[in-house]
């Protein structure tokens, strides 16, 4: 009997030696532009059965801009949009060469983990505006990667034939045309390098990150994503997923988005189906990739020691509110994205409504290799998650750690994408937040244009139809969560205000700085009585000037929390809040 016991304690301290000898590998699969809210997952076999039931799904994960440089960046460096100041997928204000302008280029997750000894494999689209002319401008190539085969505009969308870039250690080769279908290149690139990286025993991150299911941009056009020939009309039939702010009969949202027509044309409705059934075919090819890279990393014996993480820059919706095909706005279609992670210490066939967010995706990955996060060096804005989360009480345990709010930014001009809609001119410049608990869930949002709000009540509204705001018809006197509607919006406004030029600590914990003696942890406690004085008295989110560029002007956008916050100090000396009133 006791040498039983000594038996199994052996063979499980064996057991755990095996666990750790060997820092993880990591395989991060990213696609663009791909929805969780038309539910392209549940058309992806082999995601349901290698990642969803194999591991653990994040179901309020979600993009703070949904766009796909600013979200990028925001992937790899674990900053917020405002504090990269990435805001556009083309110049002057974003792409590739305003990622070289701010220094991003070489402080960023690839570099730190290569840092700490992983090998590095990067393959497909990195960044828009990563051109055959600056890709290395003035030395600035994307640093960190061991070696890495990256997509080049102008032929970064084009399905079949596109351009690539290659780079191993200081070679930086010229960009190329490679002939067949990008996502099956990208896959045979990703299987290649982890058959090279395994024989020489260094832990690897490897990236795969297909252009899937974003729209094409060829010569001569093609108006939707082109799917691999084998998958062409494999899904034909299938319709954009039905839903009470699909193309509603009642207008929704505020300002240009409000004013939209009703779509009627019939030919134009059924573009959109179309649109909806090439997006998912190329994601069967996505699909294909998940699976060749389980298999590869199965035949291995590596499949155990290895996290796969799979997740788009950002959502996508098509005739939502009434909008034609496109992202950037901060509707739940546009900013809930796909999250999945398998792999060591990670609950299998779980799922977990803890909020998450591409900001505490790079900590995350730096805690799967066991390399902490450093406020001066790595100045991240996101939480990382930690492992094991196997089991219900570690998932609430984390979920009580973790905060409860979404910050969700973009400026700009407001875009529509697929042929045939009627032009709009307008600015959709707003800060937005998601804020959700198991007995609340909430979207507000401050507008650019005429200061325009929204206010949604998640748990009655998942749709976002009915906005609550009080100035939009909504009558005062009504409650929510037992307090009038102008205190809630009160709370959310302050929330806000920390949140749009927060940094690392400001941005995980804003209710610790609205409340630094640290009574107040979420929005319930937030909203009692006693509070309604303090949120009372804090400035207004608003803007001072709208501009059609993505230019973020910190100028323009009136009151900062950095100066709230100073006022409360000489408050503290004797000075009153209402210098702010
Ligand atoms: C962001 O970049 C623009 C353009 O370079 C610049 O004018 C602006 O001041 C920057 N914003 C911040 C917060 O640094
Ligand atoms: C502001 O909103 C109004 C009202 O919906 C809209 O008509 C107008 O085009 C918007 N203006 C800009 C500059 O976006
Ligand atoms: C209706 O939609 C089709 C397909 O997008 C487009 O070609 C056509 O011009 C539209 N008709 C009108 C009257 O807008």
């Amino acid at each position: 009997m006791w040498l039983q016991i000594v038996t199994a304690l052996v063979g499980l301290a064996l057991l755990s030696l095996a666990d750790t000898t060997g820092n993880p590998n990591i395989v991060f699969i990213l696609t663009d532009d791909q929805d969780v809210r038309m539910n392209s997952l549940s058309h992806m076999q082999h995601v349901q059965d290698l990642l969803i039931r194999e591991g653990t799904q994040f179901l309020r994960h979600y993009a703070h801009a949904a766009l796909c440089c600013p979200s990028r960046v925001t992937l790899w460096t674990g900053l917020h949009a405002h504090n990269h100041n990435v805001t556009d997928v083309v110049e002057p204000y974003g792409g590739w060469s305003k990622v070289q302008q701010v220094g991003l280029h070489n402080k960023y997750l690839p570099v730190w983990l290569s840092e700490h000894g992983y090998n590095t494999y990067y393959a497909g689209k990195l960044y828009n505006g990563y051109g055959e002319k600056n890709y290395d401008s003035d030395g600035k190539y994307a640093a960190g990667w061991t070696e890495s085969d990256f997509l080049v505009e102008s032929k970064a969308y084009t399905y079949y034939d596109s351009v690539f870039q290659h780079n191993k250690g200081d070679q930086h080769d010229k960009p190329r045309k490679v002939t067949g279908y990008s996502t099956s290149i990208i896959t045979d690139a990703t299987l290649q390098y982890i058959e090279d990286s395994v024989t020489d025993n260094t832990p690897f991150f490897v990236v795969a990150a297909p252009i899937a299911p974003h729209t094409s941009i060829t010569q001569p056009p093609v108006p939707h994503p082109i799917p691999e020939k084998k998958y062409d009309g494999k899904l034909s039939g299938l319709k954009v997923p039905d839903a009470p702010n699909f193309n509603p009969n009642q207008r929704s949202g505020v300002n240009h988005i409000r004013d939209l027509g009703q779509i009627t044309n019939t030919s134009y409705l059924d573009f959109l189906d179309l649109f909806h059934q090439k997006r998912i075919e190329t994601l069967l090819s996505v699909d294909d990739l998940v699976r060749e890279v389980v298999t590869k990393l199965e035949d291995k014996g590596i499949l155990d020691n290895t996290y796969i993480i799979y997740t788009s820059d950002n959502g996508f919706h098509i005739g939502h509110h009434r909008m034609a095909p496109g992202k950037r706005s901060p509707y739940e279609e546009d900013i809930n994205v796909p999250m999945i992670i398998r792999g060591p210490g990670v609950g299998k066939g779980m799922d977990t409504d803890m909020v998450t967010s591409h900001v505490d995706l790079a900590p995350t990955i730096m805690n799967m290799a066991g390399v902490d996060p450093e406020p001066e060096k790595h100045k991240l804005d996101g939480l990382g998650l930690k492992f094991p989360l196997s089991n219900s009480d570690e998932f609430e345990q984390a979920k009580n750690t973790r905060g409860e709010h979404v910050n969700v930014e973009l400026w700009g001009p407001f875009q529509q994408e697929g042929r045939g809609h009627p032009k709009v001119e307008a600015i959709q410049s707003f800060k937005a937040l998601r804020i959700q608990r198991d007995d609340y869930d909430f979207m507000y949002s401050v507008w650019c244009n005429q200061t325009a709000h929204e206010l949604y009540d998640m748990k009655s509204d998942e749709y976002q139809m009915t906005n609550l705001y009080p100035a939009d018809g909504a009558s005062n006197t009504q409650n929510i969560l037992g307090r009038p509607v102008q205190q809630l919006v009160n709370r959310l406004d302050a929330v806000i205000l920390v949140q749009k030029s927060c940094r690392q600590d400001q941005c995980r914990s804003p209710w610790k700085h609205l409340h630094p003696d640290g009574q107040v942890h979420n929005l319930k406690q937030a909203l009692d009585v006693k509070f309604d004085e303090q949120y009372a008295q804090y400035p207004k989110v608003k803007y001072d000037e709208c501009f059609m560029s993505t230019l973020y002007d910190p100028a323009a956008e009136g009151p900062q929390w950095d100066d709230v916050e100073a006022s409360r100090l000489l408050m503290r000396d004797g000075l009153p809040w209402d210098a702010w009133a």
